[in-house]
This record gives structure tokens, sequence and C-alpha cells, in this order.
């Protein structure tokens, strides 16, 4: 599925339902402390949060949907939250995928998976074996992902595979090197979201966010659902994607109407 798109060479086709939704699903911890639970309690009503989420992009037909679950920082938190974080992405994979496989959902883990332990990345392997010819929705679920770690593995492995470009650099394009990052095949998102109040990208999809509409909420991500995907891409709807043209390029009519105000 290896399709070459990209928004600074080629202005894309866009729709009313973004084809792409990329989603930072943050404030886990503070749902559960707002409640006076652990953590970890914030971590497992995430997960309905993701399955409602997923289940709302179907029914859209929002064509990918990219969810941030644990960054290439997040291994600096507490040991034991990793740990719990771990064994419930285990559970994940092994309770729900065979529902997922029944919607027809492909499921993709990017990130630097050999970092975790045996059992996760059997768990991953199995679940990818068994929908990856599934075509309704690419879900990828971005694990120990980084957007720097990314641009440096498709480095690498670019040279790898052309190791002539080494000698020849002015031989490199973007498609030489977007084609190893690890959402390859995916159009790149149409719309980035973010839950819990923070606005910041916190190392996600670096390359590919290049010309994504951003959209914040305070809202904590145990909360997210269909209401507030509607309220996201509502916004979504409101914006002028003008990839590098003007205003009067993408809507001809405003010039005719500026003309005759004169
Ligand atoms: C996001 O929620 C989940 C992960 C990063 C794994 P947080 O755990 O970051 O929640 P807050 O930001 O502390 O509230
Ligand atoms: C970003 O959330 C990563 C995920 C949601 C997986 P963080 O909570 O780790 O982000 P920072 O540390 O506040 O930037
Ligand atoms: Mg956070």
């Amino acid at each position: 599925m290896a399709i070459f798109t990209s928004s600074t060479l080629d202005v894309p086709n866009t729709s009313s339902i973004p084809r792409h939704i990329a989603i930072v699903m943050d404030g886990n911890g503070r749902w559960a402390k707002n409640r006076l639970m652990p953590r970890v309690a914030g971590h497992k009503r995430g997960v309905d949060a993701v399955k409602r989420t997923v289940q709302a992009c179907c029914e859209l037909g929002v064509e990918h949907l990219t969810l941030f679950a644990f960054s290439s920082e997040n291994w600096r938190r507490p040991p034991e939250e990793v740990s719990v974080l771990m064994r419930l992405f285990i559970r994940v994979l092994r309770k729900d995928v065979e529902a997922m496989h029944r919607e027809n959902i492909c499921l993709r883990i990017v990130g630097d998976t050999t970092a975790f332990e045996p059992e996760l990345q059997a768990a991953i392997a199995s679940a990818q074996e068994l929908t990856k010819n599934n075509t309704r929705l690419y879900l990828n679920i971005a694990a120990n992902y980084g957007g720097r770690w990314d641009i440096l593995q498709a480095t690498k492995n670019m040279l790898k595979s052309r190791p002539d470009l080494a000698d020849n650099p002015e031989l490199i394009t973007e498609a030489s090197l977007s084609q190893h990052l690890c959402l390859q095949g995916s159009p790149e998102p149409d719309l980035f979201i973010r839950t819990g109040g923070e606005q910041r990208v916190s190392n996600f999809l670096l390359w590919q966010l290049a010309y994504t509409e951003f959209y914040f909420t305070d809202k904590f991500w145990p909360d997210f659902g269909k209401p507030m995907l509607l309220e996201a891409i509502d916004s979504y709807n409101n914006r002028e994607r003008r990839f590098g043209r003007t205003s009067e390029q993408i809507q001809p009519q405003l010039v005719n109407v500026l003309q005759s105000a004169q």
C-alpha cells in the first residue's frame, strides 16, 4: 500500500470528513486525580474512550486513525505506571483484537517495538497478522513512538536500502525518505486532536503534521467519544486549508465580490 502523498509537494484533495485523524490521548492521570482515583484508573477508562473513538471513526467514514498511546519519553514515568500501561496494552491486544477483526479494522503498531518485553511483541505480531488484510479503518497505535526517532530510523533504513544515496545526497527526495517513515502508506493527517488542555506536539508525528489542522480541547481523554470527535470535525470544517495558496485562489468567487465592490 505504498502511496506517496506530500502536502508540501502537491495540494491534497480534502473532504468534510478528514481522511486521517491523529490524536494525542492526554489527560488520563488528571481525570483520575479529579476523582481521587489512582492514575492507572484513568488509563483503564482511556481504553473505553479508544473503543468509542474507533467505532465513531468507522461510522463516520474516517479511513485512517493514529492514536498516540505511549511516547518514547514516557519511559521516564515511575516504573509501576509504565508496567501497568504495558499490561493494559497486552490485555487490549489479546482481548479486543478479534472484535476489531470482525469490524474489518487493520491494526498497525508504530514505534520502536523492539524495546517491549517479548510477550507484548508477540501480542503485537499476532494482532497485526490477524488484521493485516482489513480495509475499513487503518488504525495506527503509536507506542514507544517519537517523531525524531521516526525521522532517524527512516534515514537509517533509506541508506541501508539505497547505499548509493550516501555518496549522492542530492538524489535524496522527500519520497525516498518518507517511504521509510512508520506511517508510510497512510496519507498525512488532516486533523490533529489533543485532549487534556496542553497545546504541544510532544514529539508526535513531526514530519507528517506539516499541513495538519490542529484542534485542542481541555476535556480529558477518558471523556472522549463521538460527540467530542464531531466537535473537532466541526472546527476542522471551519478552517480554510490553503497549503501555501491565497484565499482568493481557493474561493475564486471572493475575487468577484471584491472586484464588484470596488
Ligand atoms: C495520557 O495521559 C496517557 C499516556 C501518556 C500514556 P497522561 O497519563 O499523560 O495524563 P496526565 O497528562 O498526567 O493527566
Ligand atoms: C503525550 O502525552 C504522549 C501520549 C499521549 C502518549 P504526555 O502526557 O506524555 O505529554 P507531555 O509530557 O505532557 O508533553
Ligand atoms: Mg499527559
